[in-house]
């Protein structure tokens, strides 16, 4: 079944001018780019979009990184895109990522780890709401 994902380079990935890099890794797999936008998140957006972390210790950090620039938000489409796009991506902590995952081949830290993909199809509706109010899957 097709499914829809929300990828975001992070504004550490997009410093180091690695947007390029990582959009040809998801095309190349055969992931198709649905929707897709250069844009500096606020705190209301980053609070929402990380909502599930709340409560966690890291989370002033992660509204504080994820708001430190312009990030790239896509909407990412193909056959079980959702768990597709976080194999390219590698672990959460870049440390445990085997190299040729994204996080693997790049990142060294957890909190700068490049990429976000949602860890869902619910989370990804979510997700896509929040960034791209207006996305519709058919259209
Ligand atoms: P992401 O997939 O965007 O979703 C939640 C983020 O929280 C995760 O990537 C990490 O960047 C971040 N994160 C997870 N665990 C930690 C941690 N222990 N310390 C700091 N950041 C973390």
């Amino acid at each position: 079944d097709v499914e829809h994902t929300l990828l975001l380079i992070k504004p550490d990935a997009v410093r180091r001018g690695l947007v390029g890099e990582i959009l040809s890794r998801v095309e190349r797999k055969g992931l198709r780019i649905r929707a897709l936008e250069l844009r500096t998140i606020d705190d209301d957006l980053a609070r929402r979009h990380y909502a599930e972390h709340a409560a966690k210790p890291f989370f002033a950090d992660l509204v504080a990184f994820i708001t430190s620039g312009p990030l790239v938000a896509a909407v990412i489409e193909g056959p079980r895109a959702v768990e597709t796009l976080r194999t390219l991506m590698g672990s959460t902590d870049p440390v445990a990522a085997p190299p040729g995952t994204i996080r693997g081949d790049f990142g060294l830290l957890v909190t700068e780890n490049l990429v976000h993909g949602s860890d869902s199809v619910t989370s990804a509706a979510r997700e896509i709401a929040l960034f791209f109010p207006h996305f519709a899957a058919d259209a």
